[in-house]
């Protein structure tokens, strides 16, 4: 019996590769066609490197399948995938290459909720007193010369000693751990939050699986989130760190960069710094400017 190559035919791998990769020539959008062709180049590559089998594809493409099932309105695992496999960090790297003297950014993560309430200058975000020792987070925010910036908004959420975020606490009102703050005219802000913990990641789907297999843990050092915005100026969404937490030198999602830790000085009941919003026991204060880059 005699076999026949139709012209244009794909047998080999190389083949299969280029005939996926010439489809795409005639796409008319040319930053499409690089990103599909650059994607098909790489993700062969990368099945041809390992010697993908029929049964890791299989399982890869069930994995993908629980992660959509996984996910809703609530519970994003693709973004997960995203976080955990360094890729949100690698995207935030290619987009800020040149900080110019602005503070670093760093990873979202899934708990930043819109339309948090407007806070007065050095108001607490706790809801009641068990959330956590308070923490007094002040300082300015700066343009790259130095200059204050007046009005900038500093939309703040933390997890409390117990670990969760208000949208992961049942128990705890909207509001709770969250709000947003206004500089004064001489770039000055500060509020009241509480000293943040360590806390995992969600780690009950897909993604957990896979930290499990690989023996990785699901862990992030303590951290206060903020978007800091003000016209003229790019959007800085970062991190404070605390400098003493665990995990600094392995967290599950690669956001640490050793310009965003800060000390969390702690102060006695009586010390003078300490604000009305914070009754007398022992508290903390962050001092921490934040410096913007020009739009
Ligand atoms: C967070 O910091 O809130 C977070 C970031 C990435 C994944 C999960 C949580
Ligand atoms: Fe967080």
């Amino acid at each position: 019996m005699t076999t026949t190559t139709r012209p244009g035919a794909a047998t080999s791998a190389g083949d299969i590769t280029s005939a996926v990769i010439a489809s795409f020539e005639r796409c008319p959008d040319p930053r499409l066609r690089t990103i599909m062709q650059a994607l098909v180049r790489h993700l062969h590559a990368f099945a041809t490197e390992v010697n993908l089998t029929e049964e890791e594809w299989a399982a890869a493409i069930q994995i993908l399948t629980d992660t959509g099932h996984i996910t809703d309105d609530k519970r994003q695992e693709f973004v997960l995938w995203s976080d955990a496999l360094g890729v949100s960090m690698l995207v935030d790297a290619l987009a800020h290459q040149s900080p110019n003297g602005a503070t670093e950014s760093t990873v979202l993560g899934p708990f930043w909720t819109p339309n948090a309430p407007k806070r007065a200058y050095a108001d607490s975000i706790a809801g009641g007193n068990d959330a956590g020792t308070p923490a007094l987070v002040r300082g300015r925010v700066l343009d790259t010369e130095g200059r204050p910036i007046n009005g900038a908004e500093l939309d703040i959420w933390q997890n409390g000693a117990n670990g969760l975020y208000a949208v992961q606490d049942a128990e705890a009102e909207e509001d709770h751990l969250r709000g947003r703050f206004y500089t004064r005219e001489d770039g000055s802000y500060a509020f009241v939050g509480v000293r943040p913990v360590p806390y995992t990641i969600p780690h009950d789907g897909p993604v957990g699986a896979m930290l499990d297999a690989a023996k990785r843990h699901p862990w992030r050092p303590a951290h206060i989130h903020m978007i800091v915005t003000a016209p003229g100026f790019q959007r800085l969404q970062t991190h404070i760190f605390d400098s003493t937490s665990a995990y600094l030198d392995s967290d599950a999602v690669f956001a640490v960069k050793s310009s965003l830790i800060r000390e969390f000085q702690e102060r006695s009941p009586d010390d003078p710094e300490r604000p009305a919003s914070i009754g007398a026991r022992p508290w903390c204060l962050v001092d921490n400017d934040i410096v913007l880059a020009r739009a």
